[in-house]
Order: C-alpha cells, then structure tokens, then sequence
C-alpha cells in the first residue's frame, strides 16, 4: 500500500489556485494524459493533480519558474502557483465531474436524529470523519516532497507516513507522522549516507536520530517552500522536526529511524482491519474524548488518542468473548518474515489478517460502548497496569496515574505523561458517559438522544473543581482516593455542603 500510494503521489503536483475553473485544463494536459485532480483548502485554495505518468510532471517543471516564501531560498517543486492572465483558461477549465472536494465534513444533527440506534449514529459518525482517500493521498504527497528535497544528497532516503494517517484510525484534520529512513535495507552500512552529511559518528539510534534531524529540521526552514513553524524537539524520547505546512494545511512531525513507532501503526491497522466495530468505536470514543476535553489538540498531560486507542484494544481483548486476541497469539501465527527488533529485542506479530479466525463476538457496537465506559469508570487505575501481549491485568510496576504497557517496548508505558487529576477526570467523564448512554439510548424525534448526548461540550465543571482541589489542599483533604464521589456531590449541589 505504502508503495503504491508513493507512487501515485510522485506523479502528482499542487496548483495553488483561487478554483478550479481559474487552472487550464489544456495547458495541464500538454504534458501528459492526467488521472485525477483533487480540489482543497489548505491556507488557500489548491488542486492536486495527478499525471499518469511521472514524465509528464518532470516536463511541467521544466517550463515553470521556480518560486520561494520569504526567507526561503527558490528551489525547484512540485508546489506550483497558476498564473492565468486571460480568461481563455475558464474556456478549458477541468470538467466539474473530475473533481473531488476534500475537506472536514461532520455528521450532521439532524442525521444524528433521523438514525434509528446509536450503532447507526456511530457508522454514520465514522464514515463522515474518517480520513478519506483523497485526504490520504495528500498525505503522502507531503512524504514524497519531503524526499524530493533529500533526495539530491540521499538518493536511498524514504519518507513514509505512520500514526494516524496510516493505521486507519486517522481523521482529516490528524497530525501527519513521518519516519525518515536513510538506506535501503541492503545496504551494508547503516549509517554510511549519513556519514556524507556530518563526518561524525553517533554511537546508537537516538542520538543518530538527533544528528540527522537537526541537520533536515534546517533544510525543511530553508529549503521547503510553505513550511513554517519548524521546531526541533530533538531531546524528546523520539526526537522529531514538528512544522507546519501551509499549502496542504497539513501539521506534521518528521521522526527518524522509528522502528517502534512505525511497526507499532501496522499493529493498530491489523487489529481495525479484524474486525469492523474496531475502527467505528475508535471514532466515537475519540470524538467523545475531544467533545469533552478529556484529549486536546496539543501534548500535555491528558491522555492521547494513541493511549485511547490502546484503552480500546485491550477492553475489546478481554470481553469473555474477545472481539480481537492477545498480541501473543498475534506473535504464535507470525512467519519468519514477520520478526523484527526494536533497541537489539526481537518481535513479531502475523501481518496477514486472513491468518487469523474471526471473533465469536457478536456483540452490537452500542452495547460495546456502554460497556467500555463501564468497564474504565470503574477500573482500578491504582493497583493494575495493563498488557496488551498478555490481554491481562498486572500490578501496576511504578506511580504513574495509568499504566499501559508498550507491547513494543516492554519497559515504557504509553501513558507515563497523564497526572492523577487527567486520569481523574477520564474516569469521571467515563461515568457521565455511562449515565448518558443508560438514559438517552432510545431514538427520539424531539429531543437530543444517543450520541448527541455524549458530545456534549464539558458541564462548567473545571472552575468548581480547582475550587474543590484548592479546599481539599488546603484542609489536608484526600478527595484524590474518591473522586468520583466529591464529583457527584457537586453534581447535586455539593458545592454548598462541602462550604
Ligand atoms: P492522532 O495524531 O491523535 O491522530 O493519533 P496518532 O495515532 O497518530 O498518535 P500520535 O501522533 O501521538 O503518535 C503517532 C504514532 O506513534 C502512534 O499511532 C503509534 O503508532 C506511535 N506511538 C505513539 N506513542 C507511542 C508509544 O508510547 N510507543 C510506541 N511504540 N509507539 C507510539
Ligand atoms: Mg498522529
């Protein structure tokens, strides 16, 4: 897949225009026989086009003036500006049919409405905001310009997505993670292209990493056109270049060597590709999460969606019939091509899903949701972490508020970042959710029910809560043990009784 989306995206180039109707077909086509344009809002307007074949782009930029942002230096891209002088392009512009439109959509309040259950809402949830097949080729198109930069001192380098924009977990607005790989598998030495770059030697994968990013986070400020913003968070755990790309309006963090990272998206994918109600339950939760301020659009000490997503995995691993197994049994069916290592320690996970034996499960989507949010409003964060490899519950190994353990790195837990009063409020926000879905599970014409419900934004809570933290603090209160309890009594006016 990943080959076969590359090479569409390097036959392809982005017209910035004002329309559609302001680029001329016929000039476009001069070059050579064209597959499909996609029409989007970036900061502006723009038009990706597709060629059949990668000549008819090598003979458009050869006729083009190059073009830079300020402080950029002009380089040759395949980013392009129309310049339309006459309205002889209106005469010839691109077919309306051979458009498509991409751009974030929403399941609308009245769909919601008119659905007759909530498993209903949630497929129509889903469809509308999962990343579609043109919001992914614009994707990879951001890889491929990325390597055409490199690519003139790294002739073997490969930019390929991972996270969201590949897993199939991904929405139209997702962050877009890419992994730099320097070399071809054959090659003999590892980090020979590098040496090319900076003459010095770096003694493992990290500060590999950290090298090589510092020297493409000044190339991407320079010499990408459209990139802005660039940062180098080079003493993270994973070092990246975070930018922001204008053009396709794409946020974007560029890693290196991500082994981990990258086989840790093929595992997600495997498990959405088992079984259907993976990927629709994944949406609702998230766009729940989002709705209620449990994750935010920025790193902090809330959950992800990255540890949402495992939260989901391993409830859907441990119902007494399981919706998807263990990553053990994933491990028992893997083929000698499936192994691979992470800092020196061997892997392996089946990678064809036709290997594996569909869930006995039949349970509703609905009735999986409800039971997710029950199963963690009352799980015992305190005393267990969990294991995706073993499907199971072990106790929890050090302080940290949750405890998710990283099938692909056993030591390091997924939610080390998420403080107490984070795990908290998830717990609590869970048992709202639970509330909700118990109440307003049946279709109603009149009034609000199922899902639109649960996206309601936060209840003003957040003020009374740093008012309940503060007086819990300063009377030597420990309302951390039961938080829930201290909730529900602001829910009924506990404000005054605890006054
Ligand atoms: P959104 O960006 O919120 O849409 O979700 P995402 O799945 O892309 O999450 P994020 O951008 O935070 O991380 C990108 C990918 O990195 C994830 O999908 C995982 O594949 C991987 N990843 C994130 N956190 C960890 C971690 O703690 N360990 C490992 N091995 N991989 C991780
Ligand atoms: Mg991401």
């Amino acid at each position: 897949m990943l080959d076969s989306r590359k090479d569409e995206a390097s036959r392809s180039v982005i017209i910035r225009a004002h329309s559609p109707q302001t680029v001329s077909f016929n000039s476009l086509r001069a070059h050579g026989h064209i597959n499909r344009a996609i029409f989007y809002q970036g900061v502006k307007n723009n038009l990706l086009v597709e060629f059949e074949h990668k000549d008819s782009v090598r003979h458009l930029l050869e006729q083009v003036s190059y073009f830079s942002d300020p402080g950029q230096m002009p380089v040759q891209s395949r980013l392009l500006y129309a310049v339309h002088s006459s309205n002889v392009y209106q005469q010839h512009s691109l077919p309306p049919a051979f458009i498509h439109t991409v751009g974030t959509k929403n399941f609308t309040q009245q769909q919601y409405q008119a659905a007759d259950s909530i498993s209903a809402q949630m497929k129509g949830l889903h469809k509308m905001r999962s990343l579609s097949d043109d919001g992914s080729r614009l994707r990879y198109f951001m890889c491929t310009l990325i390597e055409d930069m490199l690519r003139t001192t790294l002739p073997h380098c490969r930019v390929d997505p991972f996270g969201s924009s590949s897993n199939g977990f991904g929405w139209e607005g997702s962050d877009l993670d890419m992994m730099l790989t320097l070399m071809h598998k054959k090659q003999q030495n590892p980090q020979a292209n590098f040496w090319f770059l900076t003459k010095r030697h770096a003694e493992d994968e990290r500060t590999f990493a950290q090298q090589c990013l510092d020297v493409v986070g000044d190339m991407i400020r320079v010499l990408m056109p459209s990139s802005h913003r660039v940062s180098k968070i080079l003493n993270a755990r994973v070092p990246i270049v975070k930018f922001h790309h204008d053009i396709t309006d794409i946020e974007c963090d560029l890693s290196c060597v991500n082994v981990s990272g990258a086989k840790m998206s093929e595992l997600m994918f495997l498990m959405g590709e088992m079984d259907s109600r993976v990927r629709l339950l994944m949406t609702t939760i998230k766009q729940w999460a989002k709705s209620c301020e449990v994750t935010r659009s920025h790193p902090g000490p809330w959950p992800s969606n990255f540890m949402l997503l495992s939260l989901l995995i391993f409830f859907l691993q441990t119902r007494s019939v399981p919706v998807i197994p263990s990553i053990r049994h994933l491990q028992a069916l893997a083929e000698p091509e499936d192994h691979f290592q992470v800092d020196g320690v061997d892997y392996a996970f089946v990678t064809d899903v036709q290997k594996l034996t569909p869930s006995k499960n039949n349970q509703k989507p609905e009735e999986l949701l409800l039971e997710f949010f029950h199963y963690y409003a009352h799980f015992d964060f305190e005393m267990n972490g969990l294991s995706l490899i073993e499907a199971a519950t072990f106790p929890k190994p050090d302080s940290a508020a949750v405890f998710i353990e990283n099938p692909l790195e056993v030591d390091h837990n997924i939610s080390k970042n998420v403080s107490s009063s984070c795990a908290d409020k998830l717990k609590d926000s869970m048992l709202q959710a639970l509330r909700c879905l118990e109440t307003k599970s049946v279709p109603n014409r009149d009034e609000p029910w199922g899902l639109m419900c649960l996206f309601q934004p936060p209840v003003e809570k957040d003020t009374e809560l740093t008012w309940l933290d503060k007086t819990c603090e300063d009377n030597g209160w420990n309302h951390k043990t039961s938080p829930i309890i201290w909730r529900e009594l602001i829910d009924r006016g506990g404000k005054g009784v605890l006054v």
